[in-house]
């Protein structure tokens, strides 16, 4: 029986993961803050025949993480899987994100998987388990953008965390794998904050954002799919995307280049962008 572990897992990529996993057998632990959502997804595993269960977990505390990896251990075993994949947006730029807002995000987008990844791999080498670590990153890690600095540097901290820990177990047949997608339909704009402005302000840039969002992203369903074959085959590092793939070449191909382009998108710009976008697309005011 397979056991596998998914953070963030009340919405967006984390619940069609765990969707996915639990339609192949597996046992899923639906771990998220949010237990109305989590719910949600646990109920719609076992409608299609899934085991699945909600565990509360608030990824960027790290004694809830041991406590959370006891009781799954005692109740489940060691897992097979943890996807670390909860996440958060705060967009705006780098004066503008406050020392809270950095705080924040460095805790749950770069230190949640890096605790998840610790008490569990810890477990899997006491039980001499041959287990896999998935952990969301984003193609954000490649791009120094101005639109969201804190999150595209948690993004870099957790892939560079993924990858140091990848290099430390590779002999010892725990795989661990970064996923980074591009843009996915998800609720991540929606439930997305904008540093410096007001709460009107705020509101109706995440509304833009998210319409968009909803609008251009691709499925979360291609993640899950990519978290299957960074398993399957052992991969260091997954794209999703055309430009997830641009983001990852451009990086390691020039990244003078790559600091040039994305130099370009400053925040006036962008809420000219999204405010265009709104009228065009019409969802939001
Ligand atoms: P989402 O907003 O739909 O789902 C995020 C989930 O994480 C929610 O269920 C939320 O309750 C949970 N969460 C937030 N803070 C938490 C905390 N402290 N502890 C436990 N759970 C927490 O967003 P989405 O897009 O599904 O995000 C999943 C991951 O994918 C994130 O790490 C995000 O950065 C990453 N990602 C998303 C992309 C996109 O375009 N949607 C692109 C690249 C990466």
């Amino acid at each position: 029986m397979t056991v596998v572990v998914v953070t963030g897992a009340a919405s967006g990529i984390g619940r069609a993961s765990a969707l996915r996993f639990a339609r192949r057998g597996a046992t899923v632990i639906v771990a998220d803050i949010d237990e109305t959502g989590g719910n949600a997804t646990v109920a719609r595993a076992r409608l299609t025949g899934g085991r699945a269960e909600f565990r509360r977990l608030d990824v960027a505390d790290a004694a809830a993480w041991e406590e959370f990896a006891e009781k799954v251990v005692r109740d489940h075993g060691v897992p097979d899987v943890v996807v670390n994949n909860a996440g958060i947006l705060i967009s705006g730029g780098f004066l503008e994100q406050s020392g809270d807002d950095w705080r924040r995000m460095i805790a749950i987008n770069m230190m949640g998987p890096l605790f998840g990844s610790r008490v569990f791999v810890q477990r899997m080498v006491d039980a001499g388990k041959r287990g896999a670590i998935v952990n969301i990153c984003s193609v954000g890690a490649f791009l120094p953008t101005p639109l969201g600095p804190s999150y595209v540097t948690a993004k870099a901290g957790a892939w560079m965390g993924t990858q140091a820990l990848r290099a430390e177990y590779a002999g010892r047949g725990i795989r661990v794998s970064a996923i980074c997608p591009g843009l996915i339909r998800t609720d991540l704009s929606a439930n997305g904050t904008r540093a410096g402005a007001d709460a009107g302000a705020e509101a109706d840039w995440a509304a833009k954002l998210a319409r968009g969002q909803q609008v251009f992203g691709r499925s979360p369903d291609r993640v899950a799919a990519a978290i299957d074959r960074a398993i399957r085959w052992n991969l260091a590092t997954v794209p999703v995307g055309i430009e997830a793939w641009a983001g990852w070449y451009l990086s390691r191909l020039s990244p003078g280049v790559m600091r040039g382009i994305t130099g370009l998108a400053r925040m006036p710009l962008a809420e000219t962008a999204v405010n265009l976008s709104g009228r065009v697309l019409g969802g939001a005011r």
